[in-house]
């Protein structure tokens, strides 16, 4: 939600903030603004819509300085336009701050600032905290951000600028994602790593409330007493062409191809034949998975579905009964929770605010958590007992591919090393399992090759207002992920519904032309899922079914059929996501629209 840049140095701040911002735009794309500081003068540039109306904006009125800070916005607290657009500055516009998250009791702090005299432009939580920083400043920029901040409640990564102290950048975290890029005589903060690796490897991440003072000569870290911190530096090792188009129309489609090597790179020295399951540092021994009565996978969005399959696999080989929610409804449900429950959060980000609170919550109760994630040294990661890291590589386009067949790769690691352990099956049959998940980036591979066919279904389809996404057992889990992604970037209306549900009510929506694409890859259920199809065809839906090579039967039943390589039933979704991935992707595209940022969502839900 929102992405801060920052940068101090001896080049021309705005062509580097913007360039950082348009790595950060994924977070959110409502508005953009720039705030540039020279000859103790703050000049702010900001507007409504993509970041490319700000470089307009800027190619018509430069702004010269080499200090200064920008942000890209998803909107909260006030719609997007170009007042309600950071920076926010006090009234003198000596103090400029871009701000990632959310100030809680803002209308409190706002109230009490109005009764001093204070006066507000925007709609927005963050106008009070550069005038709350005005309010204690006397003349050290940290200890007035240090005091603004102890009365601030919610979650927040700043960056500040003053004009009485026109050398330095002040910054600070709690609750929202912020790292700190050391270059050569050039320092810059970030919401993410992408926004600096054009100019530096070397990254301080920042745990929560540690204070950044950034100059042309350094960086300074405090703690919230102002006691200096050391670090160590963060070298990143992947390469900022991970982050661009590398050749592909848009991000998804990029990562969507990216998937085999994913999923092997994920698996890479964690399973490999004739060996037990690595699983990184984390040791879980027979006894500790005894203790523990139960397993709860929290996570949001496609992570939540990706563990809907990770129950599925964990019970089905470790026999250890688990339940998986929803991370917004877990944390307010008040579930059981003690030292006999092992928790899992599954988080791309690693920084999804409900997600992050769960992990918290279920620590404080004494349970031992592992974290599931793809961004190292994300809040999740840090806080956590154990990490699993998924290797998708850095995701840019707002809709989940690559990471969720990662997370997927995760869950069968975690459930063999549990059944591993426990010896619920048979060595032989673990091996079993192992060798077809080495072949599945082979098969991913092959399954992408079936792209045109999907691409001429869309063409036939994306006039559509609804869609139904059918599936029983992980089909079902599958199709859950297949709807979201089809609604996220279509925008077409569409529900995924578990076949022998359908005839409970949903069946009333399907009449003459309604398109269903159903998953069928689970064989002892393929006969009930045929019945279920028939139930809908009657009623005149259109089916395209997704099916292993083989099922060839499958085509009596359906208008058309996606066949992907034979795999393990219990493997299929690495597999057949990949079609229903396609199918959203081509919709979206033939209706132009825009599927790297779809409209109203960001990246990284860092907001409650
Ligand atoms: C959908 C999507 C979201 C995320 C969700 C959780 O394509 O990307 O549903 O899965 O916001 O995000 P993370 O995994 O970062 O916690």
């Amino acid at each position: 939600m929102c992405g801060i840049v920052g940068f101090v140095g001896k080049k021309e701040a705005s062509p580097i903030l913007v360039e950082g911002l348009s790595k950060l735009e994924y977070r959110g794309y409502d508005s953009a603004g720039v705030a540039v500081l020279k000859d103790e003068l703050i000049e702010v540039i900001k507007c409504k819509g993509r970041l490319k109306n700000l470089e307009d904006k800027l190619s018509e009125e430069p702004i010269k300085g080499s200090i200064g800070i920008g942000h890209t916005r998803w909107a909260t607290h006030g719609e997007p336009s170009d007042v309600n657009s950071h920076p926010h500055s006090n009234k003198n516009e000596s103090i400029s701050v871009v701000h990632n998250g959310i100030i809680e009791n803002y209308l409190n702090i706002k109230e009490w600032l109005i009764s001093k005299g204070y006066e507000f432009l925007s709609e927005t939580d963050t106008e009070v905290i550069p005038n709350l920083i005005d309010y204690y400043y006397n003349g050290d920029l940290l200890d007035a951000v240090m005091r603004a901040v102890s009365d601030m409640e919610g979650s927040y990564a700043l960056g500040v600028i003053c004009t009485k102290e026109p050398d330095k950048i002040v910054a600070v975290r709690k609750d929202s994602p912020l790292i700190v890029g050391v270059g050569k005589e050039e320092y810059f903060i970030a919401s993410d790593i992408p926004a600096v690796l054009n100019h530096t490897r070397e990254v301080y991440l920042l745990e929560d409330k540690e204070f950044v003072v950034l100059t042309k000569t350094g960086v300074e870290i405090f703690d919230e007493h102002k006691e200096k911190v050391s670090k160590d530096i963060y070298h990143v090792t992947w390469n900022a062409d991970a982050a661009e188009k590398g050749g592909y129309e848009d991000f998804m489609l990029k990562e969507i191809h990216e998937q085999p090597k994913a999923i092997r790179d994920t698996m890479a020295s964690r399973i490999t034949k004739g060996n037990p399951i690595s699983l990184d540092k984390i040791k879980l021994t027979k006894e500790d998975l005894e203790n523990f009565n139960r397993i709860y996978i929290v996570a949001c969005g496609t992570a939540y579905h990706a563990g809907v399959v990770g129950k599925n696999i964990i019970e089905n080989l470790a026999r250890i009964p688990v339940e998986v929610d929803i991370a917004s409804e877990f944390r307010y449900r008040n579930p059981i929770l003690d030292n006999k429950t092992l928790v899992m959060v599954i988080s791309q980000s690693g920084e999804t605010a409900d997600t992050l609170a769960v992990l918290r919550e279920s620590k404080k109760k004494g349970c031992r958590v592992i974290a599931i994630t793809n961004v190292v040294g994300s809040s999740v990661s840090r806080e956590a007992d154990d990490v699993i890291y998924t290797w998708a590589g850095p995701e840019i386009a707002v809709a989940s591919t690559k990471a969720y067949v990662t997370q997927l790769v995760a869950m069968y690691i975690i459930a063999l090393y549990f059944a591993e352990i426990k010896e619920t099956i048979s060595k032989k049959e673990i091996e079993d399992i192992k060798e077809e998940l080495l072949s599945l980036p082979e098969k991913a591979e092959k399954t992408l090759e079936k792209k045109e066919m999907l691409q001429k279904f869309a063409a036939q389809n994306y006039m559509h207002r609804d869609m139904f996404f059918l599936g029983r057992g992980l089909d079902y889990a599958v199709s859950m992920e297949g709807s979201l992604k089809l609604k996220e970037i279509s925008y077409i209306h569409s529900e995924a519904y578990a076949g022998g549900e359908l005839k409970h009510g949903p069946i009333a929506l399907i009449e003459k032309g309604t398109v269903v694409v159903s998953t069928i890859t689970q064989m002892d259920l393929k006969d009930k899922m045929l019945s279920n199809i028939k139930e809908v065809v009657t009623r005149g839906a259109k089916i395209l079914a997704v099916t292993f090579e083989g099922n060839n039967d499958v085509e009596k039943s359906v208008d058309s059929v996606i066949y992907i390589p034979k795999t393990l039933d219990i493997l299929s979704p690495i597999l057949s996501v990949i079609p229903l991935q396609l199918i959203s992707y081509y919709m979206a595209k033939q209706k132009g629209c825009d599927v790297d940022k779809p409209r109203n969502l960001a990246k990284s839900v860092t907001v409650e």
